[in-house]
């Protein structure tokens, strides 16, 4: 995905919009640009790199001037990562600019049809393409050519345009692609999100799919890609400055690590009544009869948002008796799934924008499955399309490897659970008992918390191999792929997931001398049987790091090193024995030098099937 923002008012334009910008550069970072319209000429400025190149960039040009303009940070999908690749782009007709977020996927027709015409292209992209198109339709009217060119296009997109000849006009549009509207006092920032917009107004509006608005400094205009006027709904937006602030902190992903408790406390407060052994979830209140009929659950994510959706499979099934599956969205899409009547799917997600699982849930919706959506972003695509749902509230999470939104997304989880349960078999008493277990999470995440320099020093003594193995079972299998998930996105080492007793079945093959193995061990059902696996291990020469519940002496006999996690049911230990790990990676990726919140080829969120 890419980031967009854009500025119409009286103020110079171009430090405002790259202050905006660089809040946005999690979600993506290969190349960035600028353009602004200063007395009726569009000047465009970009590079490959990060914003930091391009201000880079306009200090030797000797900046851009001009109350409007607009600027990107991208992350390529079609065509290299090169200056000419990156956005905004320009028409070669009519004076016209564009950034874009999304994918057009009929432009290889759009192109032809264009150079026909007689248009050069200068580079690879599906948004020149669009912005060719624009100019091509354009007659006086910016945003009826907009509007024009939108009709014939299939795809996704959040844009800007903007004309040489209109030159205090934006027109912004989206289909697929999140685009919300700032609304100032005689001025406008439109941008991806409202990290970009908080800065200068707290009032903004979100653009629906096929709308489009045309913005000028006395005020805007909506209506669908028809041209049907439509009423936006102007909201106070719900960000604070210090959310999304690193604060003392020396990355973002640090940070969220350490906001995990509080942001836990969050998610719970108000949902949780240990007294009378309920659970109170408003969103979803209206589905209750729904809900208590459901026979059979698939619940659907990719990447750290899959396997909180397979700890609330675990969950799900063992607290509700509900038979229950998580699945990647990119291939429960497209394996022709049967949805019986009574069928629940449940879309776990950060951002709420994640394509896959978007086109998975779009899909089991029209084969009759009641949609339920897990979804941090308020308003987010994922969030709109669901029938009901229930918010992490865990706050802005902008480092790009997902930490404080996975546990928050298994407390959802757990109270999703919990919630049918109750609705079904389960005791007041007993879920009394499991809702003061859940409420002291957060504090006993602190004491892990307090732990992290003894993380970095055990990290340094493994921090130079280059393969690992995370093993767990049962509740912990998801949390070892997700060990292993952080550890390699961030630090670049090579790190395997899967559950202990799979390893013997192949993977063994993999152990040498000083492999480290990472094993969550905790008190369950399944600990004798982690044990023997540990053992195997060690025979063969790996090096092992439990995860293990305090108290436990046993286990030091048989690993090198122990991190331990304070004692809880087991259902709910992924939330606790996934927090060393997580900074385990932290520390891994600081150590090896990487730069923490935008790893190598990464996007926060990917729009892109
Ligand atoms: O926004 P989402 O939760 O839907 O994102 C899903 C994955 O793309 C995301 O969890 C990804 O795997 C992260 N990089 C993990 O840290």
């Amino acid at each position: 995905m890419c980031g967009i923002v854009a500025y119409v008012g009286s103020k110079q334009c171009a430090n405002l919009m790259l202050e905006g910008l660089k809040r946005l550069e999690y979600r993506g970072y290969d190349s960035a640009g600028i353009a602004t319209i200063d007395q009726g000429k569009i000047t465009v400025v970009k590079t490959v790199g990060r914003v930091a190149n391009l201000e880079d960039k306009l200090e030797q040009v000797g900046g851009i001037r001009g109350s409007i303009g607009m600027c990107h940070t991208r992350w390529a999908t079609h065509g290299g990562v090169t200056d000419p690749n990156a956005h905004p782009h320009t028409d070669d007709k009519s004076g016209i600019c564009l950034i874009h977020n999304g994918i057009i996927e009929n432009y290889v027709a759009l192109k032809t049809y264009l150079e026909e015409k007689g248009h050069k292209f200068k580079s690879q992209t599906d948004t020149e393409v669009l912005a060719m198109l624009i100019g091509e339709l354009y007659d006086g009217d910016l945003e009826a050519a907009v509007q024009a060119a939108l009709r014939e296009v299939t795809g996704a997109y959040g844009i800007v345009v903007m004309c040489e000849k209109e030159p205090d006009t934006l027109v912004a549009a989206r289909k697929g692609s999140p685009l919300m509207v700032g609304v100032g006092d005689g001025e406008f920032v439109i941008a991806s999100d409202g990290s970009a917009i908080i800065a200068h107004t707290s009032h903004a509006f979100t653009l629906e799919d096929y709308q489009v608005v045309k913005v000028t400094p006395k005020g805007f205009r909506t209506s669908t890609i028809h041209n049907v006027p439509v009423t936006p709904k102007v909201q106070q937006l719900e960000i604070e400055l210090e959310q999304i602030e690193l604060g003392s902190f020396s990355h973002f992903m640090q940070k969220e690590i350490f906001e995990q408790p509080k942001a836990l406390r969050n998610t719970l407060r108000g949902r949780t009544d240990a007294r009378e052994g309920k659970i109170v979830l408003g969103g979803v209140s209206n589905f209750a009869k729904q809900l208590t009929a459901t026979r059979r659950i698939v619940l659907t994510g990719q990447g750290t948002a899959l396997h909180a959706a397979t700890i609330g499979e675990y969950l799900i099934e063992d607290l509700a008796r509900i038979y229950s599956v998580a699945e990647y969205g990119s291939e429960f899409r497209y394996r022709n799934p049967i949805i019986e009547e009574n069928t629940l799917v449940i879309a776990v997600s950060q951002s709420g924008e994640t394509a896959d699982t978007l086109a998975a849930l779009i899909e089991a919706k029209e084969r009759g499955a009641l949609a339920l959506g897990v979804v941090n972003v308020v308003g987010s695509s994922i969030a709109r399309e669901t029938d009901a749902g229930v918010y992490l509230r865990v706050g802005p999470e902008i480092g790009v490897a997902s930490t404080k939104a996975f546990t928050g997304q298994v407390a959802v989880l757990t109270l999703l659970g919990l919630y049918l349960a109750r609705r079904r078999h389960m005791s007041g008493d007993e879920c009394s008992d499991l809702i003061r277990e859940l409420e002291q999470i957060p504090d006993k995440m602190e004491r892990i918390l307090e732990h992290d320099a003894k993380v970095r020093k055990v990290t340094e003594k493994y921090v130079d191999r280059e393969n690992w193995l995370f093993l767990g079972r049962g509740y912990n299998y998801p949390t070892a792929l997700e060990g292993a998930l952080k550890l390699k996105e961030i630090s670049y080492i090579h790190a395997e997931g899967m559950p202990a007793a799979e390893m013997k079945h192949g993977p063994i093959a993999l152990i040498n001398d000083g492999m480290p193995a990472v094993f969550i061990a905790n008190k369950g059902r399944q600990y004798e049987k982690v044990i023997s696996n540990i053992q195997e291990v060690k025979s063969r020469g790996g090096r092992i790091i439990a995860v293990a519940t305090e108290g436990d002496e046993h286990i030091k006999k048989m690993a090198d090193d122990v991190f331990y996690i304070p004692d809880v049911p087991e259902c709910l230990s992924p939330m606790l024995a996934v927090v060393p790990l997580q900074l385990m990676a932290y520390h891994a990726a600081v150590i090896r030098g990487h730069d923490v919140d935008k790893p190598r080829n990464l996007a926060k969120s990917v729009t892109v099937e």
